[in-house]
């Protein structure tokens, strides 16, 4: 019997409005290949939010979001609105969604296959076969720890922002990471900086405990400059980082380079709360921005938002097979260099339409 999936779709600003739509159609074709009846719900977020009914997000829709099996997202944001100092901001809707869904993990997968070789920074043997899946702690730390504000004090200017962390935080993100390593190589590296701050130490700590939850998981420990160094100095060493949110938001960015391509990769948050298939509620988004350089020209590369829909179908609806044939089909688009301008290397580039078109034919020959 076929089930039923409600899914949240969010295109937000700019290119989301390109690249979200390519997603869904790919995700339509691996409905109608392995007989599953996917519902969307289309929402707005962002500026189109603020244009249309005057708030990031509307209560309502965070409401659907919540109900919803998972949400797929774009982008938010729209720089040339910047200079407009409003309390009402598009990121706004992002730590809405974030506080409501209770998303406490961001996964962001770094993965160089063959085609992407060339169009790293970093010289072929050093990224070949890498295969990274960064998980960044996204509730806690230093950018939500307080007191966080700024002073003057004897003539000067002086500011404070907080890290702090509690035992449960650290304990259920690193218990993620591990959960994760088995489906994988079984290596957490969790990074921290013990030798200089506390909450480092105790993450350290925690971690240390978690670890031995897992028998079949090798935990280490590296300090987050020496991460930051060995990421480029021998990036294969790596399967599983697990890292507290600032050192994960640069270490991520950091990681993404190692493709090459930035309009590759997806991410993951995941939270506390699990959908009615007894999956984890998530959200899920290309890393990239609103790219409002090319936006409303058809040259935006799909492939992030498409990934993201394979990420959502193994993370919050248990479909390994299905997220699989989407992997497959986007691994088979790049490597007959069917892609758009930004990656194209023979000279023809696809439209983003097309770039959707080829990978949702190609899942749907998957199961001829
Ligand atoms: N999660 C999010 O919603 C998110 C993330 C990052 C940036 N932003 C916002 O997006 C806006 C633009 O930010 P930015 O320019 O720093 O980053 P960006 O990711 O939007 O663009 C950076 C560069 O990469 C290119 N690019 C990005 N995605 C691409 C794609 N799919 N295909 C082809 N090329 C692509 C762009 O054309 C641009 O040259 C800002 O308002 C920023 O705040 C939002």
């Amino acid at each position: 019997m076929s089930q039923t999936y409600n899914l949240a779709v969010i295109p937000g600003d700019g290119i989301g409005q390109e690249v979200v739509p390519q997603a869904v159609k790919v995700l339509r074709a691996v409905g109608e290949t392995f007989g599953h009846d996917f519902e969307f719900t289309e929402l707005l977020a962002g500026w189109v939010a603020i244009d249309a009914y005057g708030v990031p997000i509307r209560d309502e829709d965070l409401e659907v979001c919540r109900r919803s099996d998972a949400v797929l997202f774009g982008a938010n944001g729209d720089p040339s609105r910047d200079v407009i100092r409003s309390e009402v901001r598009p990121e706004r809707a992002l730590l809405r969604i974030r506080k409501e869904l209770e998303l406490f993990a961001n996964l962001r997968p770094v993965k160089v296959t063959p085609d992407l070789v060339p169009h790293s920074p970093l010289r072929p043997e050093l990224v070949e076969g890498v295969d990274v899946l960064v998980v960044r702690e996204l509730t806690g730390g230093i950018y939500f720890g307080q007191p966080s504000r700024r002073w003057e004090e004897g003539g000067e200017r002086r500011a404070v922002d907080t890290m702090y962390y509690t035992e449960g935080e650290v304990r259920r993100v690193v218990r993620m990471a591990c959960e994760l390593a088995r489906t994988r190589r079984g290596l957490v590296t969790s990074v921290d900086k013990a030798n200089v701050l506390s909450t480092s130490r105790l993450w350290r700590e925690i971690a240390t405990e978690v670890s031995e939850e897992y028998p079949d998981v090798t935990m280490e420990h590296l300090l987050v400059d020496a991460t930051a160094m060995y990421l480029m100095q021998n990036p294969q060493r790596f399967d599983v980082i697990v890292t507290e949110n600032m050192f994960g938001d640069i270490l991520t960015d950091e990681a993404a380079q190692l493709t090459g391509s930035y309009s590759l990769i997806p991410s993951a948050s995941l939270g506390a709360q699990n959908n009615r298939h007894g999956h984890r509620l998530g959200f899920y988004e290309p890393i990239h921005g609103s790219a409002p350089d090319i936006a409303g020209r058809g040259v935006a590369n799909p492939t992030a938002a498409i990934l993201s829909a394979a990420m959502l179908l193994r993370s919050s609806l248990g479909l390994e097979r299905e997220a699989a044939a989407i992997e497959a089909a986007v691994a088979r688009a790049l490597a007959e260099g069917k892609a758009t301008p930004d990656i194209a290397h023979n000279g023809v580039a696809l439209t983003t339409e097309q770039a959707g078109d080829v990978v949702a034919w190609y899942v749907r020959e998957a199961k001829v």
